[in-house]
């Protein structure tokens, strides 16, 4: 009881809202707003982010489970089976709804983390904010769910045998539906820089900005620029030595997996979702190299490191 107390308390604090906490209360967590900072719900710059420094070597392999209540028409399946990740690092996953019935249909999941003891240190990062949830007549949608597994669970004794982790969504539909949200802001749609513009403002922006070094490299004119090239930032000597030149190519195997594709490379984070990647990379083919007096200006404001 105490456990699972300490559990929604993490997850309330995710959202700023209060009013959220009280809708948290009534049906535990759900899907996610990955744009729920564009629409002022709030939370964003309150988020957990990834410790970069207590990123563990360790990893884990999270699959996904999914299941509707019976009877009702939805088919919901996760778009990648299982991620592994190392602890801290950050994950953006997808997950498929499409209601398959004639009719508009008000839906609302719970979640369920196995084993148990991780449910703790399973964290995800965007504002869960819960609401009920509308589908249209045979409408399809994605839903980005962002999160991490805690490096604190190296530490604990009852973790240390786990190496995967299942998370578990059923969705119910709400016969009494108020205030749904429409699904349709997570519509499926083709690569474009908007879409990838809010992607990079909403998981990116925790770590980079275009325009100043941050806990990551500015990204401003990075298409084009070799790896490891933005003076004053302290890159890993894996990234810095690469090699590599950024292009659309570049970019999506970095994205997929930066250890992968460079092993040694600090990023802690990786997009499998290959739409979400080209969204982001035409995003990122926007932007262009900012001058250099900006670079000194907040270099000397915040020295990177
Ligand atoms: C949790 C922090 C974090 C997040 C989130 C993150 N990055 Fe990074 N990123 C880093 C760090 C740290 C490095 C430097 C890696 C190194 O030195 O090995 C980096 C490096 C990069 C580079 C190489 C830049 C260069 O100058 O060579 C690119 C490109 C990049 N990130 C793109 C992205 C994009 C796009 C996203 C969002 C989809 C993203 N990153 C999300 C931390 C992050």
């Amino acid at each position: 009881m105490f456990r699972r107390f300490r559990f929604l308390a993490t997850v309330a604090g995710l959202c700023l809202a209060v009013g959220v906490m009280t809708t948290l209360v009534s049906y535990s967590v759900t899907l996610y707003r990955l744009f729920c900072q564009v629409t002022g719900a709030g939370g964003y710059t309150q988020r957990a982010t990834v410790d970069t420094a207590a990123r563990s070597d360790r990893t884990v392999t999270v699959s996904f489970n999914t299941d509707v209540a019976p009877g009702m028409p939805w088919r919901f399946v996760p778009v990648q089976r299982a991620v592994t990740v190392h602890l801290g690092e950050e994950s953006l996953v997808f997950f498929e709804a499409e209601n398959l019935s004639d009719h508009d249909i008000v839906g609302h999941a719970t979640f369920n983390v196995t084993p148990d003891r991780v449910g703790l240190y399973f964290k995800k990062i965007q504002c869960f904010c819960f609401t009920e949830e509308r589908l249209g007549t045979h409408q399809k949608v994605e839903m980005p769910v962002d999160f991490f597994v805690d490096p604190r669970m190296v530490a604990d004794r009852d973790a240390t045998d786990v190496h995967d982790i299942v998370l578990s969504y059923t969705f119910f539909e709400s016969l009494k539906p108020k205030g749904a949200e429409n699904l349709a802001r997570f519509d499926n749609r083709p690569p474009d820089p908007a879409s990838g513009r809010v992607l990079f403002a909403t998981v990116c922006s925790a770590c980079h900005e275009v325009d100043r070094n941050k806990v990551g490299p500015m990204l401003g004119g990075v298409v084009g620029r070799r790896a490891g090239s933005v003076p004053g930032y302290p890159y890993s000597t894996a990234l810095a030595q690469s090699g590599v030149i950024w292009d659309a190519g570049t970019l999506d195997q970095w994205l997929a997996g930066p250890q992968h594709f460079v092993p040694g490379a600090e990023m802690p984070f990786s997009l499998p979702d290959a739409v979400r990647r080209r969204d982001v990379i035409a995003y990122l083919e926007t932007l262009t190299p900012h001058a250099a007096k900006d670079q000194a200006a907040s270099a000397a404001k915040q020295p990177p490191g």
